[in-house]
């Protein structure tokens, strides 16, 4: 059995979706952002401010490698920057199928509200540019590297029920 793992922007719905799947497939779900959090003490918008982006990339890293090294299988929403790590990529290769939840743009800015919590669209000179276009660089720079999935799953025309239902349907490439 393979771990599930949920993939792309932040905004897409990879927690929401994500709780759904593993109620259907009744496993633990479990979000990296949430874990490294936990293990901080604080919240991320903090670990930015006080450590920096590359510290927090590595305690993702570290979050992401247990949980897929060590547990059970589980369904595993990671944040929206995780994948684009090598290594990330190359542990999930080995471990889990994965899945990335595809949105447009306008669909995100919609669902991210106003980016307070995700210091990647508020902080430093990010805080200045549109939130639109700062999120249409992101997914620019990522969505060849989020189309390595294993599957992509397009959420524009689903409720969160229906991405759950049509990722549980590749269920025997998992379980
Ligand atoms: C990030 C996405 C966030 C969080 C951090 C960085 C990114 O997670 O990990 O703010 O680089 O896209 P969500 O995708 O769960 O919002």
């Amino acid at each position: 059995m393979k771990h599930v793992v949920l993939v792309g922007m932040m905004g897409v719905g990879k927690s929401t979706i994500g709780r759904l799947v593993a109620e259907k497939l009744q496993r633990p779900f479990v979000d990296s952002d949430v874990l490294v959090e936990q293990a901080e003490g604080k919240p991320i918008s903090e670990i930015f401010a006080d450590r920096g982006e590359a510290y927090f990339r590595q305690c993702e890293l570290e979050t992401i490698r247990k949980i897929v090294n060590d547990s059970a299988p589980v369904v595993l929403s990671i944040g929206g920057g995780a994948f684009i790590s090598p290594v990330v990529r190359f542990l999930l290769k080995e471990t889990a199928t994965t899945f990335y939840l595809q949105a447009k743009v306008e669909t995100l800015v919609q669902r991210v509200g106003s980016g307070a919590t995700r210091p990647l669209l508020t902080q430093g000179a990010n805080g200045q540019v549109p939130l639109e276009e700062r999120l249409r660089t992101l997914l620019q720079e990522r969505e060849p590297i989020y189309t390595q999935a294993n599957y992509i799953i397009e959420t524009e025309e689903l409720t969160a029920a229906q991405a759950a239902e049509a990722i549980t349907g590749y269920r025997s490439v998992f379980v």
